[in-house]
């Protein structure tokens, strides 16, 4: 069946099943790559999209649930919240191996987006659900807080 995606401001129409994860969608129609496969069981972020102003787990979510605009890390130049990330980590050299680093992001902009002057503790809570095998985390919350001085 198609189905139509709006992913950052552009519409796509997938051809797929109601039940096909949106992650899928994403990576095999929509030419979206920063949000990554890691455990496909709702358990590790790295494929955590934006959706409504929520982060979404896109390797649960089916595509068919999607109502409203997807935003992904793809969309940083258009977005002053993900652009100051962005920089913000490559300064920091908060990626080792880099994989979980798009849904660190996405899930850090939806705390910055609701709250521009979080603490260490509420930009650890925000990223709870976000694992890095490599374990960069002190560097990730390093990036986080600059950005937050970056957007102040
Ligand atoms: S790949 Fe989706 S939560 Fe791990
Ligand atoms: S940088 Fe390798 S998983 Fe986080």
């Amino acid at each position: 069946m198609a189905i139509q995606l709006q992913v950052n401001g552009k519409s796509h129409s997938v051809d797929t099943e109601a039940q096909t994860p949106l992650l899928y969608a994403l990576r095999n129609d929509c030419d979206i790559n920063s949000a990554k496969y890691g455990c496909g069981a709702g358990q590790c972020g790295a494929c955590t999209v934006v959706v409504n102003g929520n982060p979404i787990r896109s390797c649960i979510t089916p595509v068919s649930a999607i109502s409203g605009n997807v935003t992904t890390l793809e969309n940083y130049q258009n977005d002053p919240v993900l652009n100051a990330l962005n920089k913000a980590f490559i300064t920091e050299q908060a990626a080792q191996c880099g994989f979980c680093i798009a849904g660190m992001m996405m899930s850090a902009k939806v705390l910055l987006d609701k709250n521009k002057n979080p603490s260490d503790t509420q930009i650890k809570s925000a990223l709870n659900g976000n694992l890095c095998r490599c374990g960069t985390y002190s560097r990730i919350l390093k990036a986080v807080k600059l950005a937050v001085k970056e957007l102040a």
